[in-house]
């Protein structure tokens, strides 16, 4: 570490070259400001790169505030009604990227995700901002009105500080706390914080059985204890179950609840199975369900539940319907979840009370800052979580 001073006092300082920061920082470069935009990695929005499976899932048609988990549900609704999807959206038409709808209103690039991190930091560069990378924070003091930053690369001062480091999920990719206790040392309150949108690990009986069929998926509907469901697929893993309705139910997943997934979503009469016996009594029932589930989940389904295969007219009325029910609303009790090592998402962080809900700066702490995934604001998988980060990052430079 050396001790030299950048004698430049920068309008404002942005630490973390993430998603937010990135928006960030070039929105505020656009307003005339002098802006340092700071990470301690090599390379910026290393998250953006591997999201989305290499194409990133930037943003959803259907942006709204419910989907975000918060104590304060309300937090979101201003920047996101500021800066919108449709707002990307026309920044992404601006740069030429060409990207398409997935599913369920997710928006992806056709070609890859670098272009988002290109056209981020082209942003910036015509803004004027001065991306400083590898450069580690070691403190930070508020001294005179200024905020003053050590860093690996000597001592950087600025009016405006905005913390932009993220959760704490994926630490390989560089994920580090840092937000969290930079909150703490300026007095702020934090939530509890927990993996969210991440695979959930079985019980070792369960593990066991179903590990035979890891890698295969079925269309399902997941519900949560609280009554939250969401309809998607369900993966088999060799650790437990994943896939993207898993991930959805595991961010309102507490832990020692069980889940309910529905196998067989496609059937929604609980007499179903009384009407196919009528029907076909002779075939059996792997036979029958092997029409609406993967015939390798139906086997070990089966096992699981030690329920005999046999010819439908061997069961009487009530096995039938309690096989439906059962079929419909699986519980199944996760022994934990892979936690941060492989979660897209950290829940909780900067209590949301705690900031201008306008502008994200700390209501204790003048030319202090949040914004992204370090404050408690957690989307839903689809593009949600870029979403806050792009909304959280412009709201902030309209007020720096
Ligand atoms: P982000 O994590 O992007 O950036 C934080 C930055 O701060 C990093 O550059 C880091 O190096 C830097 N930093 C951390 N500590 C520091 C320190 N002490 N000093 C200096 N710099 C520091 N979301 C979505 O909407 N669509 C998707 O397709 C996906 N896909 C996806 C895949 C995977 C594998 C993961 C892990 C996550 C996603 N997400 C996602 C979630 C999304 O990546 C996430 O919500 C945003 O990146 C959050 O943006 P931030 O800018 O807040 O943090």
């Amino acid at each position: 570490m050396t001790n030299q001073s950048h004698s430049k006092v920068y309008d404002a300082i942005v630490i973390g070259a993430g998603a937010a920061g990135l928006m960030c920082a070039a929105e505020a470069g656009k307003r005339g400001l002098n802006v340092l935009l700071l990470d301690h990695a090599k390379q910026v929005g290393k998250k953006i790169l591997i999201s989305g499976g290499g194409r990133c899932n930037f943003t959803n048609y259907y942006v709204e505030a419910n989907a975000y988990l918060s104590q304060n549900p309300h937090f979101c609704k201003s920047a996101l009604s500021r800066y919108t999807q449709w707002d990307f959206i026309a920044l992404v038409d601006k740069h030429g990227i060409a990207y398409h709808e997935k599913t369920l209103g997710q928006l992806f690039c056709d070609d890859s995700a670098k272009d988002i991190v290109n056209m981020l930091v082209d942003e910036c560069n015509q803004a004027g901002v001065t991306i400083q990378l590898r450069t580690a924070v070691t403190s930070v003091d508020y001294v005179d009105n200024q905020y003053q930053i050590a860093t690996s690369d000597g001592l950087f001062q600025a009016n405006r500080l905005v913390v932009a480091t993220g959760g704490l999920s994926m630490p390989k990719l560089g994920a580090t706390a840092f937000g969290f206790e930079l909150a703490r040392q300026f007095g702020l309150n934090l939530l509890e914080t927990r993996a969210g949108l991440v695979p959930f690990t079985l019980q070792p009986d369960d593990k066991r059985c179903f590990e035979p069929i890891s890698g295969v998926s079925a269309p399902s509907v997941i519900e949560s204890e609280s009554g939250t469901s969401f309809k998607e697929n369900l993966l088999f893993t060799h650790r437990g179950i994943s896939g993207p309705a898993v991930l959805q139910i595991s961010s309102f997943w507490q832990s020692g609840e069980p889940v309910y997934i529905n196998l067989i979503p496609s059937q929604s009469d609980e007499n179903w199975l009384l009407d196919a016996r009528k029907q076909q009594g002779e075939r059996t029932l792997k036979t029958l369900l092997s029409e609406h589930l993967a015939k390798r989940i139906v086997e070990q389904w089966l096992l699981h539940q030690q329920i005999e295969n046999k010819p439908l007219k061997q069961f009487d009325d009530k096995q039938l319907v309690e096989l439906a029910q059962r079929l419909a609303r699986w519980p199944i009790k996760p022994s934990g979840t892979e936690g941060y090592r492989t979660a897209e998402v950290t829940l909780g962080g900067v209590d949301t009370n705690e900031l201008s809900s306008k502008t994200m700066e700390a209501k204790k702490q003048p030319g202090l800052y949040f914004i992204g995934e370090v404050v408690d604001v957690t989307g839903w998988l689809g593009g949600y979580n870029f979403q806050w980060a792009w909304s959280s990052g412009w709201a902030c430079a309209q007020a720096l």
